[in-house]
């Protein structure tokens, strides 16, 4: 009963207020994190649980406590409350040993993450692919300093503690960059689909989406505002649907 007035409340709330139209996904309690990527949408609790959205429910991914969760062409990667990085392979999550990491991103073939002293580091797709459950995983080093990233296929952006934006193209094969320039505007998290549209959400629990991005204009032009009208705070897309989790830990499935 309480889920349906949850959801009728929201329904009201969201079918006036904004251009896509939004539908309550599964409800999970405490929803702390969500992730889109590659067809697949994984997401992480407040008690650290993992887990990903089949038929009409969330299944339990893994058996490892993780804060956060991601998925991409890289495939699943998790970071633990003590920011050991892991991969999923074979129906579980592996430790990887290498590098601490509080946030990773399974973009285009490479991951991406950064540590808690908001350093940068990239494997390359050849060595995100391998499934040595032993090796130490050789993470590049990319000069710069963030505390989020997240990457598309014309290239990553990244937010850092001042909440200034940044964007560079990054090569899956190595990891090279072609060099960090900063656009307009602040921001607390980016999120790039595996389409290339990049969404912000700003400290006010706004929600942006780049425009102008093309492969000439891979930084884009502009900002978009899109107006919901809960605060928001994480944001994820994935084919053609934008995942949205609210302060209050209500994940929302909007297109
Ligand atoms: C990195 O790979 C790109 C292709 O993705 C290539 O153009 C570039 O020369 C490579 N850079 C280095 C330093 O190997």
């Amino acid at each position: 009963m309480k889920a349906l007035a949850t959801f009728l409340v929201l329904l009201n709330y969201f079918t006036r207020c904004h251009g896509w139209i939004c539908t309550t996904a599964p409800e999970h309690a405490a929803a702390a994190q969500v992730d889109a990527g590659n067809g697949m949408v994984v997401m992480t609790d407040k008690n650290s649980n993992a887990f990903f959205l089949s038929d009409s429910s969330w299944s339990k991914l893994g058996s490892v406590p993780l804060k956060h969760v991601t998925v991409g062409y890289a495939g699943v990667w998790g970071v633990d409350l003590n920011n050991n990085v892991y991969k999923f392979a074979a129906g579980d999550f592996f430790p990887t040993h290498g590098l601490e990491l509080m946030q990773v991103d399974a973009g285009e073939g490479q991951v991406v993450g950064v540590t808690s002293q908001n350093s940068i580091h990239c494997l390359k797709a050849s060595s995100a692919s391998s499934i040595e459950e032993e090796g130490v995983l050789n993470w590049n080093t990319i000069p710069g300093a963030l505390m989020y990233m997240s990457c598309g296929p014309l290239g990553c952006w990244g937010v850092n503690s001042g909440q200034n934006i940044f964007f560079t193209k990054v090569s899956p094969d190595n990891c090279s960059i072609s060099g960090w320039r900063q656009t307009d505007g602040a921001a607390v998290k980016v999120e790039v689909g595996t389409d290339g549209r990049v969404f912000v959400v700003i400290q006010s629990g706004h929600v942006y989406e780049r425009t102008g991005i093309s492969e000439a204009v891979p930084q884009g032009t502009g900002w978009s505002q899109i107006t919901f009208c809960v605060s928001i705070k994480h944001v994820t897309y994935d084919l053609g649907r934008l995942w949205l989790l609210t302060n209050t830990g209500v994940i929302l499935n909007c297109i």
